[in-house]
């Protein structure tokens, strides 16, 4: 069964983001895949520090919450990143998250020794969730730059986006079903392209983002 992580990366466990992570996992979980949820609220760790001790070691110096992070994304099949924009990027936490993987960048990067297997390279997708308060056509741009940057680094396909605006005027993401069948449907498509052992193939990214209603 293929592995799934699921990164919360609201700090509120049951907000709007929480609830249309939920709905994607159980559409991977329907398709035959197993799940793990990570709210990053649960985790402690701190901000790389740009010591390079990954230049030349599998992990990090630090010893912290992250330390048991790199073994789970180097072993995972899928991962489903779900964030609120703040101030147009991803919210901080998750950016320091992301900046931690500096240790499989430079695994692929440096040493040219990637820590993902030969086996799981080009065959692991992600999927990036996303909610804004507002419309702004470009509110969506910084997020995914940072997380087409960190699915790079993990050696997993961008797969596909699903990007809800407007959460100013919905307020409660349980009173839009369409959205909650989309984002079911979105984990649905990963879970079953996973389980397939798919290789990566785009479907297109930039026609998926929901239109406001
Ligand atoms: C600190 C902070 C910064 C935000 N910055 C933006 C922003 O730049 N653009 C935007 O459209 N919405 C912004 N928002 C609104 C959130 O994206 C929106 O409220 C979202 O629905 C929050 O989801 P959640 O309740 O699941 O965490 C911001 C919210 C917070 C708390």
């Amino acid at each position: 069964m293929p592995d799934i992580i699921g990164l919360l990366a609201s700090p509120i466990l049951e907000g709007n983001t929480a609830v249309l992570l939920d709905r994607t996992l159980q559409g991977a979980h329907d398709a035959g895949c197993t799940t793990e949820l990570i709210p990053l609220v649960s985790l402690d760790f701190q901000a790389c520090q740009e010591i390079y001790y990954c230049k030349d070691h599998e992990t990090c110096i630090f010893i912290d919450d992250m330390t048991q992070m790199y073994p789970k994304f180097a072993a995972m099949h899928g991962l489903v990143v779900a964030a609120p924009v703040m101030n147009m990027a991803v919210p901080g936490p998750l950016k320091t998250f992301i900046d931690r993987f500096q240790v499989f960048f430079t695994a692929k990067y440096f040493r040219k020794q990637p820590l993902v297997s030969q086996e799981l390279r080009g065959k692991r997708k992600g999927l990036f969730l996303a909610i804004s308060g507002t419309d702004r056509p470009d509110v969506f741009t910084g997020s995914r730059l940072t997380m087409k940057s960190f699915f790079d680094v993990l050696d997993c396909a961008y797969h596909d986006e699903f990007l809800v605006p407007g959460m100013d005027r919905i307020r409660d993401i349980s009173s839009r079903p369409d959205l909650l069948d989309a984002a079911y449907q979105k984990g649905f498509t990963l879970g079953t392209l996973l389980a397939q052992g798919t290789p990566y193939l785009s479907p297109g990214i930039d026609q998926t983002t929901a239109a406001p209603q």
